[in-house]
């Protein structure tokens, strides 16, 4: 018998006589039926078992799962979504969307376009056509961008009057938000009534063309006609 056996009775002043308890269990019999008791619990074994961390780790690996999932398919939910009170701002952080303007596009004008063709956008008579009323800027915005990004030169006709002459490739070194400010400025001024011109449209024209000389102005209307009135 080992001490962890011991019964608790034990450990008193022995009165003698072991004989049976209030319960009629013999001191004997009392010792067996604990005995056994404690060979039944699981002893503590030395080392481990792999199992738990097996499921610690399977476990880990569901919540890193659960977090990508959400990361990719939460469609930029935003915590703020159903927050009445949360700025505006911080629900609609979309690309901001362009804005063709003209007192912008006249500024760039001025600086990069008037010389040549004057504040008035009458140009030179003999030198420089005009784009007050030029059918090259109405119409197609395509062929003014183009006109605009690669330059002109060779003979070209504007309203009636002959011109040859060289426009250098002025929007090649303007971003293509001011090209298009630009464009809608001259498409808009002077009595001018065509549609505005957006960013996007010159960044394609730009991608399209690339780098390229300038266009020889009868070239440019094989590929953009001027619109019959
Ligand atoms: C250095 C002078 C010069 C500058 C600067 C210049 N152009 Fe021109 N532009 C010309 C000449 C010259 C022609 C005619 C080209 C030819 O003879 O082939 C022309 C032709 C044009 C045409 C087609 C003909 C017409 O009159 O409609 C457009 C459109 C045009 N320019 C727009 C612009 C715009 C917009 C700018 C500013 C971004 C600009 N140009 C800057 C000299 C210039």
């Amino acid at each position: 018998m080992n001490d962890r056996n011991r019964h608790p009775d034990r450990n008193r002043p022995s009165q003698g006589n072991p004989g049976p308890g209030p319960d009629g269990l013999s001191d004997g019999r009392l010792v067996e039926v604990h005995s056994q008791l404690a060979r039944d619990k699981e002893e503590p074994r030395e080392g481990f078992s792999l199992t738990p961390i097996v499921i610690v780790f399977i476990f880990c690996g569901f919540g890193f799962w659960g977090g990508l999932y959400l990361t990719r398919n939460s469609g930029n939910f935003a915590s703020t979504a159903f927050d009445v009170n949360a700025p505006k701002a911080a629900a609609s952080a979309g690309p901001i969307e362009f804005e063709p303007d003209a007192a912008k596009g006249e500024k760039l004008f001025v600086a990069q376009c008037a010389a040549c063709h004057q504040p008035t956008g009458l140009g030179v008579p003999g030198a420089f056509p005009p784009l007050a009323g030029s059918p090259w800027v109405a119409g197609n915005e395509e062929r003014l961008i183009k006109a605009v990004l690669a330059g002109l030169a060779g003979e070209i006709e504007v309203k009636g009057v002959k011109y040859n002459a060289n426009m250098p490739n002025i929007g090649a070194g303007l971003k293509d938000a001011q090209v298009a400010h630009i464009a809608t400025y001259v498409r808009q001024a002077w009595g001018n009534t065509a549609g505005p011109v957006m960013d996007s449209q010159v960044a394609v024209v730009r991608k399209a063309i690339g780098a390229r000389g300038q266009y020889v102005p009868a070239d440019l209307l094989k590929e953009h006609p001027l619109e019959t009135k």
